[in-house]
């Protein structure tokens, strides 16, 4: 029989690719965002103990990570007690829960890829309530996989290649940090890894133990966000101009930046510290799961094509 999945945060970025993949796997229950606020505890309670899922997938988070920086509360309240509240629920289910973290949780201080099992050191508000998320679940006790991700874009939401193409039907020149690495990892790609986990996990046998715990989700290769937009620019040229997506994502104009001109992060002061160096090893992943995802120029490719 096909595990029952309750999915949380489906209107987001990850959330969204997941509602469509996630049916290969099981029976997907999307709950009715007007029906619950992670910010309610109670909600979450009487949502999981209804639905009395196998599989809890939480793809909700609060992800504006400068903004956390004066609403760290409401961050902490979604993005460490809401998990730790899922993670209690899964536990007296014995359902498995699966949430998602980020490369934030880490200082950026390290020159090579993180492993799952590097020491932690977030730099803002968003890292450490995400990391107090990852956590909360860990000492439940529940059956759980963290998938932590990076640089997460989609054809829609809010993301830097939407921000990047509506400033370039804008703005002549684009000045973009180039001192901040990682791997710009498309949402779709993310879900795709997640389903193919998740199937592996329905199919272990009962008394087996499927691998758990934490796992490093991101695309291949290495970048820095000038570079990104440098790409997306170039691969967006490449569309039809008749492409209605890119001309909704420019606004109904045409791209006029001539010039994109690396800049240093102190050159660009934000409310959060981010991160210098936030490549993660995906190692885990492939030994583990036989799971590698794309190049990240690869997705950034497919994500177009596919709008
Ligand atoms: N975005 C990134 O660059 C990035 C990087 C690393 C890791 N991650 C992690 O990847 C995961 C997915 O991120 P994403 O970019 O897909 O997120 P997103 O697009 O910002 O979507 C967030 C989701 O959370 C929901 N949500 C927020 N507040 C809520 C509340 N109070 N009650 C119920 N639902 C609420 C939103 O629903 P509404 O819109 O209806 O409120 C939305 O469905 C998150 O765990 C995030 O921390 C993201």
């Amino acid at each position: 029989m096909k595990p029952r999945i309750l999915l949380i945060g489906s209107t987001g970025q990850v959330g969204h690719e997941l509602a469509g993949i996630l049916p290969r796997v099981g029976e997907v229950i999307v709950p009715d965002r007007s029906a619950f606020d992670l910010m309610r505890p109670s909600d979450l309670t009487r949502l999981i103990q209804h639905v009395h899922p196998r599989m809890i997938v939480n793809a909700a988070a609060y992800t504006a990570v400068d903004l956390a920086e004066k609403e760290p509360d409401k961050a902490r309240a979604i993005n460490t007690e809401a998990p730790a509240v899922m993670a209690a629920e899964a536990e007296k289910l014995n359902a498995l829960l699966v949430h998602y973290s980020t490369d934030y949780v880490f200082d950026g201080s390290k020159e090579s890829p993180y492993a799952e099992d590097d020491p932690t050191h977030p730099l803002n508000v968003y890292g450490r309530t995400k990391l107090d998320g990852e956590i909360a679940i860990r000492n439940s006790g529940c059956e759980h996989l963290i998938l932590r991700t990076a640089w997460v874009y989609a054809t829609r939401g809010k993301n830097f290649l939407l921000t990047i193409l509506r400033l370039a039907s804008q703005r002549e020149e684009l000045r973009i940090v180039s001192d901040q690495l990682g791997a710009p990892t498309w949402a779709r790609e993310i879900a795709r890894a997640t389903a193919s986990m998740l199937e592996r996990y329905a199919a272990v046998a009962a008394g087996d133990s499927p691998a758990t715990g934490t796992f490093h989700v991101t695309a291949g290769g290495t970048t820095n966000w000038h570079a990104f937009a440098s790409a997306i620019l170039e691969e967006a040229a490449k569309l039809p101009g008749a492409n209605p997506w890119l001309n909704a994502a420019l606004s109904g104009g045409s791209i006029i930046t001539r010039r994109v001109t690396p800049i240093m992060t102190a050159d660009y002061p934000t409310p959060a510290r981010r991160p210098p160096y936030s490549v993660l090893s995906n190692q885990r992943l492939a030994a583990t799961y036989r799971l590698q995802l794309p190049e990240w120029r690869d997705q950034l490719k497919a994500a177009l094509a596919s709008a």
